[in-house]
C-alpha cells in the first residue's frame, strides 16, 4: 500500500537481507508502533525489532520518529531516543526552524512514506524516490548510528564539506570524514577544518533537492555501491541523533534558499570588506608592516585593509603586543595612518591562551572560563607554547571575551582594529594525545628572524608615514556586563559508560585518534556533563565566531562586523565569513579553491569566502601569484596571505604580478556595487551569488561536473586559466549568449568548449551572460571609500531576444541596522532601459552613461548615441540621479 494523496503512507518494502554475524548486518532494525497521524507532523515508537547486535556499543531499544512537514518545501525527520538522553546540537548553537503554520499546499512539494516493520522510509517528489532506506538496517547504538539511503546511478552529488575534493562528489569508495582538523596542506580526502553535514543532489531534468543532517557528531558519511551495483550514501556517526532536514527544491537556488531557512541567513558584510586585503606571516616588526602598506601605495595597487599575523603578539599570546617589534605608539601610528587613508586594519586572534602570567589567562582564570579536567586546567600547546582553551559553553566566557577586547582593541589607547581573523578554533593543539607535557611542543623557535637592533629601538617614523607622531596615554578599559549564557534547550544528561576517547567505531580521521592534536574528547564542558567535547568538538570553531562577532558588536555597536574564521559549522556564516586556511602555493591548490569557494558560497551559506591568495605554504611564482591575483579577484574575500618561511608575495614584489593586480582590482572595483548587491541578495534570501555552472543552468548535464569555471553573480561567467605556462582555455558556455568583457565579442554557447586563447598572465577571461544588466562604478579607485563617489555606468548584454534585467542595492555600506537603502531594478527592452524600484539611499552620485553591448551599427535618429565599432556598442551619456524612476532610450 502507497498512497500519494496521503500526507502518511506506510509502504511495503523488501525484508532487510539476512545478517552476518560480528557485523554490522547483524543488527535488527527497528519496527513503528503506536503510530501517530496529527495534522502535519506523525509521531511513532520505533522498538528494537531483535535482539541487540551491539557491533559498535550498545543499541537502544527504544526510539522515537517524529516527522513534520514543516513547511511546503522542508520535511523534518528525526529518530531520537525515547529518553532524551542523547546529546543534540544546543539550540544556542543553532537555533532550529519553526514549521510556518498551517499553510501547506493539499499536497506538500514532498513526502514521506514508511515501512513500518522492518522500519524504513522513503522521501519522495512526485514519483522521484530522493531518499530511501529500505533494505538496509537503521542502527543506533550509544557510540555508533548507521543510516543509508539507496541512490540512483552516477549520482550528482554535492556539498558534504569541509573538503579540498572534486565539487562534484565522486560515487565509488568514496568516505567523507567529519571532524575539525587543523590541515596544514588541505590535503584531499581528508577532514579539514570545518564540518558542514549537508548534500545537494542534483538530477537534471528531474529537479534537485538537499538533505542536512543536524549533527555535530564526527562521522564517516560513505558513498559507494554494493557488490551488485546499486548506488547508496551512508551516514556513519559516533553519537548524536538522525535528524534531518529535507529540501524540496527543486531547483539548486531553491535548495540553497531551503537551507538558509534552517542555518540562518548569512551576515551582510561592509562595503569596505569587499575591497583587497593583503596579510602575511612573518612581518618582523610594525615598520616591516608599514612598509607593505607603503609599498602598495607606491606600486599603484589599491590596498584596502591590512593584516597583522600572531607576529604582533608578546611570545604569540593573545590580547598582548610586543614591545619591542610591534610598541604601542607605533601600532596607533601605523593605525591611525590606515584610517586617514581611509584604509583598514585587521589582526588574529587565537582561542588558546597562554598558560603563563598575563592579564587574559589571569582573568579568564578567576573567571573559571577555560576548560578544565577535574579541578586541573586543561593544558595544550599552541603559538605561545602552553595553553588554556575557553569553554565557549560557560556562562561567563563571553562577559571574559568581550572584556579582553574592549580592553585591549579599545579605540581610544588600544589596536583600533575594523575587523578580526580567528583561528587554530578547530581547536588545534600541536601537543600529540596523550598530551603529556605540552611544553615540549611549544613553538618559540618559530618566531620571525630578529629586526637590526636599530628597528627595534629607534623612534623613527614608519616608512611613509609623518614624522610627527604622538602618542596617546591608554585610559582603563571599560567592563562590559553582559552576561549572556551558551547553553540552550536540546541536550540532557548524555548517555553513561560511553568510550570518549577511543569508540568502537572509528572514524576516518587524518589526524589518527579522535583526540589528537586536538582538545581531548572525553573533557566536560561547562561543569555539565551533557556537553562533553566528544559531540561537541565540531561546534568549536562556530561558538568562537559568535562569541567574536558579538564581541566586536560591543566594541563598535553600530557597524557590520567582519570576522573570518577557520573552523565553521553549519549556520556559521550568519556570523562569520571563511578563509580556506592552509593551502599551498601550488596550480593544484589554485584550481581547487574554485569548488572549495563554491561549495561554501552556494551551498555551505558562507558566502564570505575565498582562499589565500597565491598560495599560503611553500613558495608562489611570479606566473601563479599573477593567475592567482586575477581568480582571487573573484573570492568574495579577496586576501594575498602567506607563510613565515615562503618568501614574501606581496602584489608589488614582481612586476607581471603587480600589473595583474592592478588591471583586475580596477575590474573588481567597478564591480563591487553589482557584487555588493548580490551579496545582499543572498543575505535576504538565500539566493547565492556565486555558482557553479549548473545552478544557471540546471538541464545542461555538461556542466554537471564543470568546477573550472564558474558564475560570479547571475551575469559574469569566469573561466580562470586552469595551468603553468598556458595561455588558453577550454571554456564550457552553455547554450546562451555572452560577451567577452574587454572586447564586446560575443561568443554563442552551443554546448560545447571554446577555445580561448592567447590570455596573458595579467588576464582572466570575463563574459557577460545575455541577459544581464550591470552596474558599474565609471571608474575605479585607490579606496572603497573613494569609489563610493563615483558615477556610474549601466551596462547591458541583451539576450537573444534584446531583453536584458539587473539590480542595484545601495546602502550606506556599513551599518548593522540600515534603515535607508534603495533597491533599483533595470529593464532593458529593445532599445529602451527602465530605472525603478525603492530610493530610499541617497548615494549622491549619477548615472553617467548607460552602455548597451551586441550592437553592429549606430542606432538611427538617437542623439548623443555614440557608437564604438571595435567593442560593437552604443553609449549614452546621461545625467540620471539615483533618487527616483527614470527611463532611456538608446
Ligand atoms: C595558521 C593559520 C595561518 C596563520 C598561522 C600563524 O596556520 O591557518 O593562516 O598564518 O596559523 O598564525
Amino acid at each position: 500500500m502507497r498512497g500519494s494523496l496521503l500526507l502518511f503512507a506506510p509502504f511495503v518494502g523488501a525484508a532487510v537481507l539476512g545478517p552476518r554475524a560480528g557485523s554490522p548486518d547483524d543488527c535488527p532494525s527497528y519496527k513503528a508502533v503506536n503510530i501517530n497521524e496529527q495534522g502535519q507532523s506523525l509521531t511513532a515508537d520505533l522498538t528494537l525489532a531483535g535482539d541487540p547486535c551491539n557491533c559498535y556499543g550498545t543499541d537502544l531499544e527504544n526510539l522515537k520518529l517524529l516527522v513534520e512537514y514543516q513547511t511546503d518545501d522542508r520535511l523534518h525527520v528525526v529518530i531520537y531516543d525515547a529518553e532524551e538522553d542523547v546529546y543534540q546540537v544546543p539550540t544556542s548553537v543553532l537555533p532550529r526552524p519553526q514549521a510556518h503554520g498551517d499553510h501547506h499546499k493539499k499536497q506538500p512539494a514532498i513526502r514521506f512514506d514508511y515501512q513500518p516493520e522492518p522500519f524504513s522510509f522513503r522521501v519522495l517528489r512526485d514519483q522521484e524516490v530522493l531518499f530511501d532506506t529500505s533494505d538496509t538496517s537503521l542502527i543506533f547504538q550509544n557510540q555508533y548510528l548507521k543510516l543509508r539511503t539507496w541512490l540512483p546511478a552516477d549520482p550528482h552529488l554535492y556539498g558534504l564539506g569541509e573538503h579540498s575534493d572534486s565539487l562534484r562528489l565522486p560515487t565509488k569508495n568514496y568516505t567523507r570524514t567529519l571532524w575539525s582538523r587543523d590541515a596544514y596542506s588541505i590535503p584531499e580526502n581528508t577532514n579539514l577544518y570545518g564540518n558542514h553535514p549537508v548534500y545537494v543532489d542534483h538530477r537534471g531534468d528531474a529537479g534537485t533537492h538537499g538533505v542536512f543532517f543536524l549533527n555535530s557528531n564526527g562521522m564517516d558519511i560513505k558513498i559507494d555501491q554494493t557488490d551488485d551495483g546499486r548506488q547508496y550514501l551512508e551516514y556513519n556517526t559516533i553519537g548524536g541523533v538522525l535528524d534531518f532536514y529535507f529540501l524540496a527544491g527543486p531547483t539548486p537556488k531553491d535548495v540553497a534558499k531551503q537551507y538558509s531557512e534552517i542555518v540562518g541567513l548569512p551576515a551582510m558584510q561592509s562595503y569596505w570588506t569587499f575591497g583587497f586585503h593583503n596579510c602575511r606571516y612573518g612581518y618582523r616588526d610594525v615598520y616591516d608592516v608599514a612598509e607593505a602598506v607603503y609599498n602598495y601605495s607606491l606600486a599603484r595597487i589599491p590596498l584596502e585593509t591590512m593584516w597583522t599575523d600572531i607576529d604582533y603578539m608578546y611570545g604569540r599570546r593573545v590580547f598582548t603586543l610586543d614591545p619591542q617589534r610591534f610598541p604601542i605608539d607605533k601600532m596607533r601610528e601605523l593605525v591611525d595612518h590606515l584610517h586617514k587613508h581611509n584604509q583598514h586594519y585587521i589582526v588574529m586572534v587565537d582561542p588558546a591562551v597562554s598558560d603563563s602570567d598575563n592579564g587574559a589567562a589571569n582573568r579568564g582564570k578567576e573567571a573559571g572560563v577555560f576548560l578544565t579536567r577535574g579541578d586541573d586546567l586543561y593544558q595544550g600547546a599552541v603559538w605561545p607554547g602552553v595553553t588554556v582553551y575557553p569553554d565557549w559553553f560557560h556562562p561567563g566566557t563571553q562577559d571574559w571575551w568581550n572584556d579582553e577586547f574592549s580592553r585591549f582593541f579599545s579605540a581610544d589607547g588600544g589596536v583600533d582594529i575594523d575587523g578580526l581573523w580567528i583561528d587554530m578554533n578547530e581547536a588545534a593543539n600541536f601537543c600529540p594525545w596523550p598530551c603529556e607535557d605540552p611544553a615540549a611542543y611549544a613553538k618559540d623557535n618559530d618566531l620571525p628572524p630578529a629586526a637590526p637592533a636599530v628597528r627595534d629601538s629607534s623612534p623613527r617614523p614608519l616608512p611613509g608615514f609623518p614624522s610627527d607622531f604622538q602618542p596617546k596615554t591608554s585610559p582603563a578599559a571599560k567592563r562590559s556586563d553582559t552576561v549572556k549564557a551558551r547553553r540552550g534547550k536540546g541536550s540532557k544528561a548524555g548517555l553513561p559508560d560511553r568510550n570518549l576517547l577511543s569508540p568502537p567505531y572509528q572514524i576516518a580521521n587524518a589526524a589518527g585518534s579522535l583526540s589528537n592534536k586536538t582538545i581531548d574528547t572525553d573533557l566536560v564542558h561547562a561543569g555539565d556533563d551533557s556537553y562533553v567535547e566528544y559531540d561537541t568538538h565540531n561546534l568549536y570553531g562556530t561558538m568562537m565566531s559568535s562569541a567574536s562577532r558579538e564581541a566586536m558588536i560591543q566594541r563598535r555597536p553600530k557597524v557590520r562586523p567582519l570576522v573570518i574564521t577557520r573552523s565553521t559549522f553549519a549556520g556559521a556564516g550568519a556570523h562569520v565569513g571563511h578563509w580556506l586556511g592552509d593551502n599551498l602555493s601550488q596550480w593544484d591548490k589554485y584550481r581547487t579553491s574554485i569548488a572549495q569557494m563554491l561549495a561554501f558560497a552556494s551551498i555551505f551559506q558562507i558566502p564570505m569566502v575565498g582562499s589565500d591568495v597565491c598560495g599560503f605554504g611553500g613558495n608562489t611564482t611570479e606566473e601563479l601569484c599573477a593567475r592567482w591575483a586575477t581568480l582571487g579577484a573573484f573570492y568574495p574575500f579577496y586576501r594575498n596571505h602567506n607563510e613565515i618561511s615562503s618568501i614574501p608575495q606581496e602584489f608589488y614584489r614582481w612586476p607581471t604580478v603587480a600589473d595583474a593586480a592592478r588591471k583586475i582590482i580596477e575590474i573588481r572595483y567597478r564591480l563591487l556595487d553589482y557584487l555588493y548587491t548580490a551579496f545582499h541578495q543572498q543575505t535576504q534570501t538565500g539566493e547565492p551569488f556565486l555558482q557553479p555552472l549548473f545552478y544557471v543552468y540546471p538541464s545542461d548535464a555538461n556542466t554537471f561536473a564543470n568546477e573550472a569555471q564558474f558564475f560570479y553573480g547571475d551575469a559574469l561567467l569566469i573561466s580562470p586559466v586552469q595551468d603553468v605556462g598556458q595561455t588558453s582555455v577550454d571554456a564550457y558556455f552553455p547554450n546562451d549568449i555572452f560577451y567577452d568583457w574587454h572586447s564586446g565579442a560575443t561568443v554563442r554557447g552551443h554546448g560545447a568548449p571554446v577555445h580561448l586563447s592567447n590570455i596573458g598572465i595579467t588576464e582572466i577571461p570575463i563574459h557577460i551572460r545575455g541577459g544581464s544588466v550591470i552596474p558599474l562604478r565609471a571608474t575605479s579607485a585607490m579606496t572603497t571609500t573613494e569609489l563610493r563617489r563615483r558615477g556610474f555606468e549601466i551596462l547591458v548584454a541583451p539576450n537573444l531576444s534584446d531583453y536584458a534585467s539587473g539590480s542595484l542595492y545601495l546602502d550606506d555600506g556599513e551599518s548593522l541596522q540600515t534603515d535607508r537603502s534603495s533597491q533599483i531594478e533595470f529593464e532593458y527592452r529593445r532599445g529602451h532601459l527602465t530605472i525603478r524600484g525603492q530610493f530610499g539611499y541617497s548615494a549622491n552620485v549619477v548615472i553617467e552613461s548607460v552602455t548597451v553591448l551586441g550592437q553592429n551599427r549606430p542606432p538611427k535618429q538617437k542623439r548623443g548615441v555614440e557608437f564604438d565599432a571595435a567593442r560593437h556598442s552604443v553609449t549614452k551619456k546621461v545625467n540620471i540621479a539615483l533618487s527616483g524612476p527614470a527611463e532611456v532610450d538608446i
